[in-house]
């Protein structure tokens, strides 16, 4: 018997992939268990056990009760913005899975159909997912933070069948209405026509009544008939999730079943040491792939209990709002966003809160959604006294690609480091050539394909797209869009984006979305976003705008229009509030500006203007003006 540590996992996975996914794959339940791992019959699009068939729904909920869990908490709502907690056993929340995919059945969603789910933090939201599933139909869930356009652009590249909503989400300064967002985007996308289902919220103005034919959740439930699982092949479907790309247009990251059961089941035990009946809780948002994967779908294909949280870190009530909710559900793994700790540590920075909770229930903190900076990293390690586990993944591979699997070994943490590569990753750092580089130097993060199970199958509708955005630049590999070098052990170092993504407070956004949004503007000539480092957020969009010649209008009034118009148009999420008239923008003689350039200049790192600038003095001119705004 070969001993189950790291090294074994890792070259087994390489070496002998179809033994090594099978294997995980029996901890699954499948109506018909596969016999085949790897299709590589459409390569460069790969599929994951093309003989199964199961349903994630069924593996989330119902086997735990036919296993006798039926009682066990499989999902607590804290809301820290009304002061309530409910718990849900897992014959509970299985009850009301099947009866809401119940009443979408009596709407018309069927196997394969769409659902989009625009829906604040609340149980309902994990509901509607998990009963989309139970259908075997696709669920694309929307941030709730973003603004109609972008929920449209989202609904006309579904084509779902239904929509489920609520009235609104709580932030601290602010209630959000949704509905007038959801009948807004259903008429800009052309279909006004779309069952909505809403559930109904106190506090909200806008109700389902004042919208004809929409229909209320509650009145909905109490009429459905439960739904049992459907089966699927476990290459069909089960999510759409659309994430920022270099352009303004949304990529419609398409999730399977099979494959992203099996491994997200692998990573529950040997990355996150979760087993049945302990407590996950993931501080991040269903609209994001990391709520996809840990708030909803990990926790409970392992028959763990997860928390859904709607709070913030701090200011919900204060900056011990995380130690609260770790003391009162006694959670093992908290996983967060390092800007959610640095935002606690602004707030209490010796953490003289966490006295007042007993937090010994947790083992491990958990961070991703951008780097862990060395600073948070060892302020976290400090005050938690427990692992503080950075790890490294996109909304595309659906799990992380690097971490340090506390399940499998206990191998050394080092600051600044997501660790090492995960089963079934082929992890290479390569220069522009695609050729390697050695350890030390920094170049593209690319992955060997085929990616392992539970990653981006393909782009909604769009193999090309997903050819061209991913695995044209090297050859055989999939292109992360990341940096980053690998030390002498192999360990990783993700140093940032090799395109226009930046990410701000976690949340990745597109800075060409942005520009789109600026260059609509009558005054504006052409405009350039850049992200700049940020101590809180790790970044924040800056845009840059040339006026046309003639016209009438001060920067400050312009500036106020164009942040209302990202506002208006992306939502308030991207958080765009710093815009700069300059008198031109550097660009190469071929016309591209350069914005890492700008960047560079921006943040006082060094920089070297390409020969191919068109007018060096260009340069000298933005410098007084990148500089402070860096420093605000
Ligand atoms: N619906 C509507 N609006 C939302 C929203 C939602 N679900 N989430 C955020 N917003 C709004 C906020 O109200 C804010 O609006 P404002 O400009 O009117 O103030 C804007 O979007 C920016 O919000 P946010 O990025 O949350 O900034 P903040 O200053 O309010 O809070 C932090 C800062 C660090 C506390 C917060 O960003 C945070 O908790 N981050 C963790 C992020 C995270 O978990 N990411 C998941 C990736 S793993
Ligand atoms: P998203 O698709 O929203 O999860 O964003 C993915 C991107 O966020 C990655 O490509 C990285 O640029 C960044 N990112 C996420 N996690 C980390 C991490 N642990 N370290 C460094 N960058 C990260």
């Amino acid at each position: 018997m070969v001993a189950r540590n790291y090294q074994n996992s890792y070259e087994r996975s390489l070496n002998e992939p179809d033994g090594f996914w099978l294997d995980a794959a029996d901890k699954i339940s499948w109506s018909t268990p596969p016999r085949l791992a790897l299709d590589a019959s459409r390569a460069p699009l790969y599929g994951w056990f093309p003989d199964g068939a199961m349903n994630t729904s069924y593996n989330a909920l119902d086997r735990h009760v036919a296993a006798g869990r039926g009682g066990q908490d499989a999902l607590i709502y804290d809301s820290a913005m009304l002061g309530t907690q409910q718990r849900f056993s897992y014959a509970e929340l299985t009850a009301l899975v099947a009866r809401f995919a119940g009443v979408l059945r009596s709407h018309g969603v069927g196997k394969g159909d769409r659902v989009v789910i625009y829906m604040p933090m609340i149980p309902e939201a994990a509901i509607a997912m998990l009963a989309t599933a139970r259908l075997g139909a696709v669920h694309s869930v929307v941030f709730g933070g973003f603004a109609p356009k972008e929920l449209a652009a989202r609904i006309r590249d579904a084509a779902p069948a239904a929509v489920v909503t609520a009235s609104g989400g709580i932030e601290p300064s602010r209630r959000i209405e949704y509905l007038p967002a959801v009948a807004e985007a259903l008429a800009l996308a052309g279909t006004p026509e779309t069952p909505v289902l809403v559930k109904a919220r106190e506090g909200f103005a806008a109700q389902a009544a004042d919208h004809a034919g929409w229909l209320d959740w509650e009145t909905e439930m109490a009429a459905a008939t439960p739904a049992a699982p459907v089966d699927v092949q476990a290459t069909d479907p089960l999510y759409i999730l659309y994430t920022s790309g270099t352009t303004g247009a949304p990529k419609g990251v398409v999730r399977d079943n099979g494959g992203y059961a099996v491994a997200l089941n692998w990573t529950m035990d040997n990355i996150y040491d979760i087993g049945p009946g302990d407590v996950m809780w993931t501080a991040s948002d269903v609209g994001w792939v990391v709520g996809h994967s840990y708030i909803v779908y990990g926790p409970l294909l392992a028959g763990a209990t997860t928390v859904l949280y709607e709070g913030k870190p701090v200011g919900t009530p204060d900056a011990g709002a995380f130690w609260r909710v770790i003391r009162d559900h006694r959670v093992n793994v908290l996983f967060t966003a390092p800007t959610a700790l640095r935002a606690i540590r602004k707030a209490d920075p010796e953490a003289a809160l966490l006295q007042d909770y007993d937090t010994s229930s947790l083992r491990t903190l958990f961070a991703a959604g951008e780097r862990l900076d060395t600073d948070t990293f060892h302020w976290a390690s400090r005050i938690l006294g427990v692992p503080v586990v950075d790890h490294w993944w996109q909304t595309e591979t659906g799990w992380a690609i690097c971490a340090n699997p506390r399940g499998l070994d206990q191998l050394p943490i080092k600051a600044g480091s997501p660790s090492v590569p995960m089963p079934g990753y082929r992890l290479s750092v390569v220069d522009g050539m695609g050729g390697d580089v050695d350890a030390g130097t920094e170049g593209n993060i690319v992955l060997g394909l085929p990616l392992p199970p539970g990653t981006l199958t393909t782009l909604w509708g769009n193999d090309e797209r997903y050819v061209s955005s991913y695995l044209a630049a090297f050859d055989g590999y999939y292109a992360t869009g990341d940096s980053g070098y690998r030390d002498e052990d192999g360990y990783l170092f993700v140093m940032g984006r090799t395109d226009d993504i930046i990410n701000v407070a976690g949340h990745r956004l597109s800075t060409g979305a942005m520009e789109q949004v600026l260059g609509q503007h009558p005054a504006v000539a052409e405009c350039a976003v850049i992200g700049l480092a940020d101590p809180l957020k790790g970044q924040r969009p800056s845009g840059y705008v040339v006026l046309k010649s003639g016209v009438d209008v001060t920067g400050e009034d312009l500036g106020r229009e164009l942040i209302a118009m990202v506002r208006r148009d992306i939502g308030a999420v991207a958080d765009f509030k710093h815009v700069t008239v300059v008198e031109a923008l550097p660009k190469t003689r071929s016309g591209k500006i350069l914005r890492k350039t700008m960047r560079q200049i921006a943040d006082g790192d060094e920089y070297v203007v390409p020969s191919t600038i068109e007018d060096a003095g260009v340069i000298d001119q933005l410098i007084g003006v990148l500089r402070p705004a860096a420093g605000e």
